[in-house]
């Protein structure tokens, strides 16, 4: 593949969206070739999926469904967009990918992680992001800088927070290589120089 996958996660309220917007301003600001997409959605029937999956009136999903509705909408995005980027040589930036579903689904709602993965597998045509960074911020921070306005999964318990935010923390560990931590509890620039420091060296800009 020509080009380089990026993605960025984290949990409820880490500053993770802006975080991303300075990336792509500093990326389009050398010039690159970028393509920015969110999780779940970033197309049409994504994005569908992704109303579905937030509706907070759905109070009776069940794991099995929340976890596939997750992965197909991942299955559509990368099938329509983030391989031909990738093929074209495009950076590639996406808000969230299969680490949510193993920190979301796996670690919080209790789903075979080594399933998720095997699925996560074929609804990705195999890709994996060159560069992950993951924000970490404390569990109630986080979530009291989140609207008052929540999602279904939003909505969940501090103690499932907390699950998704171990699973984070496990998974950096795990996959050193490709994870890189960064712990929320510095300015918005400091963390951007961080961010940059990652992306540069990965890029060789
Ligand atoms: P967002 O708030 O970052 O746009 O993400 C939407 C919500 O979906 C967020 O609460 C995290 C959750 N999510 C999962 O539970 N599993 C996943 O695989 C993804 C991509 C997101």
């Amino acid at each position: 593949m020509k080009g380089k996958f990026i993605t960025f996660e984290g949990s409820e309220g880490s500053g993770k969206s802006t975080q991303i917007e300075l990336t792509c301003k500093h990326l389009k600001a050398n010039k690159k070739q970028i393509l920015f997409v969110r999780e779940p959605g970033g197309v049409k029937i994504s994005e569908k999926i992704r109303d579905i999956l937030l509706d907070v009136k759905n109070t009776n999903m069940s794991d099995e469904c929340e976890t596939l509705l997750y992965m197909a909408a991942r299955a559509q995005l990368v099938k329509e967009v983030i391989l031909p980027a990738l093929r074209q040589g495009k950076i590639v930036l996406c808000d969230r990918f299969l680490d949510s579903t193993i920190a979301y689904q796996g670690y919080g709602n209790g789903v075979d992680v080594d399933k998720i993965k095997k699925i996560g597998d074929f609804a990705t045509n195999s890709i994996k992001p060159d560069l992950t960074i993951i924000f970490d911020i404390d569990t109630a921070k986080g979530l009291s800088r989140t609207s008052r306005i929540k999602d279904r999964i939003e909505q969940r318990t501090i103690a499932y927070h907390k699950r998704v935010r171990k699973g984070y923390l496990e998974l950096a560990k795990k996959e050193s290589k490709r994870i890189r931590l960064i712990t929320v509890n510095k300015s918005i620039e400091d963390i951007q120089a961080i961010v940059k420091q990652h992306v540069d060296k990965l890029l060789k800009i």
